[in-house]
């Protein structure tokens, strides 16, 4: 407190108000059926959680990082805070609760890749308005804030409110979608940041193509966002603005053999704030050539935050 106080310590550029989930990961041979017990051959614990991902992968870039975000009383709290200073990300506005366990995800996976997965979202959902109150000084200084949906969406809502209010750019990721998404979520928006399943469940529509993701996106557009960009994948993205006709379909750099395109969306989103902070006078576009670039980097890798690129791994010219 005294250090900021002082002005010490730079405004972080990038703040994310949102989750940290701790994975559970057991491979094994085949998925168990009801009531049953299996020996899996590997047992591995990885730090996920679209919010801390996102801001991982911001901080990998060189951006000054900061979390608003709550974890458990408990070891597995403990050590994600201990995870994102090593990050070199501030985690002064995480807070600890008593009252629920740190976000978890129990996953199993089998030997073809399909996996079933139980989320429970615990501490995440009770980061609340009295958090976002004690962090409202780095919102409001902030030059970019990212939120997602798996805290509740009134806090995310709120926070971004509180950015907007400030002139501070609002990056969402309505991750994971639901149809009924609070309509004030798009004119909110300076950028709104999803998938091809998340955009069918917001439009309704099916999405096949980069022409077919195009119109959805104008449809996201007419509910009031400024940017959208719906990203495909192996695809690329499709870019759609407010101020400029027609969508565009921008694809990414060929990859070969995807390792694990885990986290790829977030590594995605994380890289575009770190553009969106430091190189705001870049064409959006190229924002978003670089982005899918550092996101196709990450698919190269196992894991999910273990996978996304540091500044120095990757091309000069990005930077
Ligand atoms: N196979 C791939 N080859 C090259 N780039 C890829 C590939 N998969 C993903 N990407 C890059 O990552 C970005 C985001 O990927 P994607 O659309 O799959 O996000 P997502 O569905 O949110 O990811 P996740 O797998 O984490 O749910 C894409 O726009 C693209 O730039
Ligand atoms: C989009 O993201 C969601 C998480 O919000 C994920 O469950 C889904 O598989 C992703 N869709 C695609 C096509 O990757």
């Amino acid at each position: 407190m005294a250090a900021s106080a002082a002005g010490l310590q730079p405004d972080a550029a990038v703040v994310v108000v949102g989750s940290c989930m701790t994975d559970l990961v057991s491979l094994t041979s085949r998925l168990p059926k009801t009531g049953e017990t299996i020996h899996g051959h590997k047992f591995f614990i990885g730090f996920g959680g679209k919010g801390a991902n996102q801001c991982v992968q911001a901080a990998r870039l060189g951006a000054k990082t900061s979390i608003v975000c709550k974890v458990g009383k408990d070891s597995f709290g403990s050590d994600y805070i201990e995870n994102l200073k090593r990050n070199g990300i501030s985690t002064e506005f995480m807070f600890q609760t008593k009252e629920a366990s740190t976000g978890a995800a129990s996953i199993i996976v089998n030997n073809e890749g399909q996996n079933i997965i139980v989320i429970v979202a615990g501490a995440n959902l009770l980061l609340n308005s009295d958090d976002l109150r004690k962090a409202a000084d780095i919102i409001s200084r902030a030059k970019v804030i990212i939120c997602q949906l798996e805290i509740s969406p009134a806090t995310s809502l709120e926070a971004l409110t509180m950015a907007h209010k400030s002139g501070v750019k609002t990056l969402f990721n309505p991750a994971p979608a639901t149809a009924d998404l609070d309509a004030q979520f798009y004119t909110i928006s300076d950028i709104f940041c999803c998938n091809e399943s998340e955009a069918e469940i917001l439009t309704g529509l099916t999405i096949s193509s980069p022409a077919a993701a195009g119109k959805a996106g104008s449809v996201l557009i007419e509910r009031g966002c400024k940017i959208v960009i719906i990203t495909l994948g192996a695809e690329g993205c499709v870019f759609v603005s407010a101020e400029e006709p027609g969508p565009k379909h921008i694809p990414t750099q060929k990859v070969i053999k995807p390792v694990d395109t885990t986290g790829a969306g977030d590594s995605f989103v994380g890289a575009l704030a770190f553009y969106l902070a430091y190189y705001p006078n870049l064409p959006m576009e190229e924002m978003i050539k670089r982005a899918s670039f550092i996101a196709s980097v990450s698919v190269q890798s196992s894991g999910t935050q273990t996978s996304f690129p540091y500044k120095k791994d990757l091309p000069l010219n990005l930077f």
